[in-house]
């Protein structure tokens, strides 16, 4: 099952990349493994906006350099979890909902919007004020998302 798709994707591939997404089928073994992928991304990233949102609610103290690092591993990690939303991906440990593979268009413009807050939330890091109003940008954006897709 798995060979046959990858093979299929490396046709794909070789007969012009009509299918854009199918190139990251190659970089997991299993389906399992993608999914893993991605919820490891998820859970590191969710890790540190929870750091920010301490700071920003007042329950830890403003940490410039602390909120600086996190920030920077938020946008990095935010890049991370879309090449592991492989096809068939959706049953086992999975929790994904309304379908993101048949809602690509849309799916992909939730993530842009994502990565287009987690880029401004190192700048913001530098005060506490303009944090907290990124953070929020970035937080309703992880949730326009979940809305649909993230199943719980
Ligand atoms: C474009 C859609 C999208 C965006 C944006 C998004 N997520 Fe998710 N997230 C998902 C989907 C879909 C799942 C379920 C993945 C699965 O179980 O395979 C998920 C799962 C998670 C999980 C659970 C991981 C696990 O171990 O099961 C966490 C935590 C999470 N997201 C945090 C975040 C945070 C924090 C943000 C914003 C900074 C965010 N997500 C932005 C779609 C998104």
């Amino acid at each position: 099952m798995h060979r046959k798709l990858a093979a299929f994707a490396t046709a794909a591939a070789l007969a012009g990349g009509a299918l854009v997404a199918t190139p990251a089928l190659a970089q997991f073994a299993k389906a399992e493994d993608a999914i893993d992928y991605r919820q490891s991304a998820f859970t590191v990233m969710a890790n540190h906006m929870g750091r920010l949102s301490a700071m920003a609610k007042g329950e830890k103290p403003f940490d410039a350099a602390a909120a600086q690092a996190s920030a920077q591993l938020i946008a990095t990690m935010s890049k991370l979890p879309w090449e592991a939303f492989t096809p068939g991906s959706d049953g086992g440990f999975a929790n994904v909902k309304g379908d993101p593979w048949k809602n690509a268009a849309d799916f992909k413009s939730l993530q842009d919007r994502l990565m287009g807050e987690t880029a401004k939330l190192p700048e913001s890091a530098g005060s506490l004020e303009t944090l907290r109003k990124q953070l929020g940008a970035t937080g309703a954006s992880c949730k326009a998302c979940h809305d649909k897709y993230r199943a719980q």
